[in-house]
């Protein structure tokens, strides 16, 4: 079983979109995939509204995840854990344990773009361009991360 965490800051905006990207791609029923948050600001909160049109307008359904926050326990539960962006990277570093947990934390842009560091940028406070923006850099990622699981068996 592959297990693939997508971390954000809210889990609201752009790791539920890389959850469901990510689970649209993936043709294994041995791969689980779910997203969490570094911060607890929408614990229990459905994806933001512009996250779910703009996975709807791609036939992705993620209306029904709920946002939930990263806990140390997730370094035991998964074996990748993607984040958005270097604040997402700083903070969850921060609570690993040793080696093996901080090896497992990569940036989702560097699937796409190897060594650059870049990030998704945040769209929470911007317009519905972001967020069509952000899907589809999720989009190429998301693209990298099935080709390998998928070839895995
Ligand atoms: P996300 O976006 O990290 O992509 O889910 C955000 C959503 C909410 C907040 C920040 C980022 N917030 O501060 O409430």
């Amino acid at each position: 079983m592959t297990k693939v965490l997508m971390v954000c800051l809210g889990n609201i905006c752009r790791s539920p979109l890389a959850e469901g990207i990510l689970k649209s791609k993936i043709f294994s029923f041995k791969t689980f995939v779910d997203s969490a948050g570094t911060g607890a600001y929408h614990v229990g909160e459905k994806p933001d509204k512009r996250s779910i049109s703009i996975a709807k307008t791609n036939g992705i359904d993620i209306s029904d995840q709920k946002a939930r926050k990263f806990t140390v326990e997730d370094f035991d539960l998964f074996d990748f854990i993607y984040v958005m962006d270097n604040s997402n990277y700083s903070n969850v570093i921060s609570l690993a344990r040793n080696e093996a947990d901080k090896l497992k934390v990569k940036l989702i842009l560097n699937e796409v773009f190897p060594n650059e560091n870049l990030d998704v940028p945040d769209p929470y406070y911007g317009g519905d361009f972001g967020f069509k923006n952000v899907f589809k850099m999720l989009d190429e990622a998301c693209d990298e991360i099935a080709k390998k699981i998928n070839s895995n068996g």
